[in-house]
């Protein structure tokens, strides 16, 4: 019998080395998923730790409760986005944190479901919204949007160097008829990008489908804001940990906190998966961890 797709946290060990929770403490997990980072937090700071956990997917919402049933009465359950998280821990009655975890991107659940567009493998509904409710799919997107438009999104998010080409080509196909699924949008990508210049590691859709699932999500937008305001929402002294997987949120990360004068770093560097790691997990292989802490203890 196949098993169900799992999602293993990344850099479990380094999170909970770094964000130290403690008995009694309480902590963010901005990006639930299916739980595995919170049920260590809440392991780490038994009996009486307690976890405010986001996710904006109602599926990865409802395998994180079943996933951390054993913790009950420790776990709030939040289907918002975290960039709100200033709006919601009042209404929770909570004024400040010990610590704030951040995972960002996509689980492998999201990854591997069949219908909501993430893979460029197979015929999948050009969707890519991780909250379905949130207006715009990736296809309202691609058969809205101008050409300067789309071939920025893909530039800017993708670093796409064939931005311009691609968007034209999908200026002309949407002519003939609306695009609907990722296969179309792949064939549209093959052809726009001569042969010579298809990478040799990586799909040569790749970077397209990275740009439009930043864009339809505002991934880039909602790290921003969530980032300008830690320092309101965590205790002096506590920690804010963020994995991040492609160098657009590292570089927004690296600047918020060094930019930030209530911030002090703690780790000089990203930390990075270690080799065994990367072997049981090859999706830790991009994860960078950095970490600041609140001045003020
Ligand atoms: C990489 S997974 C997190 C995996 C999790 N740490 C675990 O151990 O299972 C990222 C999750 O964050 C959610 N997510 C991404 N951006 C979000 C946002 N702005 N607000 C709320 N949830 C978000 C996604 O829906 C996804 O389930």
């Amino acid at each position: 019998m196949q098993s169900k797709p799992v999602h293993l946290p990344v850099l479990l060990d380094e999170v909970i080395h770094y964000l130290a929770p403690r008995d009694g403490g309480l902590y963010v997990d901005g990006n639930l998923g299916l739980g595995g980072h919170s049920a260590a937090i809440l392991a780490a700071s038994s009996p009486g730790g307690r976890v405010i956990g986001f996710d904006w997917d109602e599926e990865a919402l409802a395998r994180a409760r079943v996933n951390l049933a054993g913790y009950q009465g420790r776990v709030e359950f939040v289907r918002r986005n975290f960039a709100e998280l200033s709006e919601v821990l009042p209404a929770l009655g909570v004024d400040r944190v010990d610590g704030l975890l951040l995972d960002l991107g996509l689980s492998s659940l999201q990854l591997d479901a069949s219908s909501r567009g993430f893979s460029f493998q197979g015929c999948q509904p050009l969707d890519m919204r991780m909250d379905s409710r949130s207006p715009e799919t990736a296809a309202d997107l691609l058969n809205r949007a101008g050409e300067q438009e789309l071939a920025d999104i893909f530039y800017l998010y993708g670093e796409e160097r064939q931005a311009r080409r691609i968007a034209a080509q999908v200026v002309d196909a949407r002519k003939k008829s609306e695009l609907t699924s990722t296969d179309q949008l792949v064939k549209i990508v093959e052809n726009a990008v001569p042969r010579r210049f298809w990478p040799k590691k990586i799909h040569v859709a790749t970077k397209v489908f990275q740009a439009l699932r930043i864009a339809v999500n505002r991934e880039l937008d909602n790290l921003q804001q969530i980032l300008a305001s830690v320092a309101d929402f965590v205790k002096p002294g506590g920690r804010i940990c963020v994995i991040s997987f492609h160098s657009l949120e590292d570089r927004l990360v690296k600047r918020a906190f060094r930019n930030n004068p209530a911030l002090e770093l703690v780790t000089a560097k990203a930390v990075t998966a270690a080799d065994n790691e990367i072997l049981a997990n090859p999706r830790s292989r991009s994860a960078r961890l950095r970490v600041a802490a609140v001045r003020g203890e």
